[in-house]
């Protein structure tokens, strides 16, 4: 499988946006993620009317790749009718440091797809939180703690 380009997954992600569930806010977002070995997987958003389970389409792509045995990812896309493409959330910023952590993030306006803004996923989130600290004696956690 050829390498996709940014514009190939700026289309995936502008498809994928079509099956947006975001009936509360209105604002449908489409992101696409491509494996090193060329695969594009891709997801939308989804709300809920106990808004706070709401999820990012980012995070609807990158767990629908993990949980599909997807590990290496070069790029992700995400596009929504947003004056220069939407910014991926703190949430969604923080998964994509853990698991994404080598992949360009490339942005746009889904009504200006051309126009497509690059950023690092270590500058979306620089001194990222990546392992939790192992405690030595969890019976002891107040020694351990000092
Ligand atoms: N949203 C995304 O899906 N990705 C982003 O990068 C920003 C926000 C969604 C969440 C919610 O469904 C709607 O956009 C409004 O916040």
């Amino acid at each position: 499988m050829d390498k996709p380009t940014p514009n190939d997954l700026v289309r995936a992600a502008l498809e994928a946006r079509r099956n947006a569930v975001a009936k509360y806010s209105g604002f449908s977002v489409g992101a696409a993620l491509a494996t090193r070995d060329g695969a594009i997987i891709t997801g939308a958003n989804v709300e809920s009317a106990s808004y706070g389970l709401t999820c990012c389409a980012e995070r609807v792509a990158l767990f629908k790749a993990l949980t599909g045995g997807q590990k290496d990812f070069t790029g992700l896309a995400v596009v929504a009718q947003a004056p220069g493409g939407p910014m991926p959330c703190g949430a969604c910023r923080q998964l994509l440091s853990e698991y994404a952590h080598n992949a360009r993030v490339w942005v746009a306006d889904s009504r200006a797809p051309d126009q497509v803004r690059e950023f690092s996923v270590q500058e979306l989130l620089p001194a990222a939180f990546l392992e939790v600290p192992r405690i030595v004696d969890r019976n002891h956690a107040g020694a351990a703690e000092r």
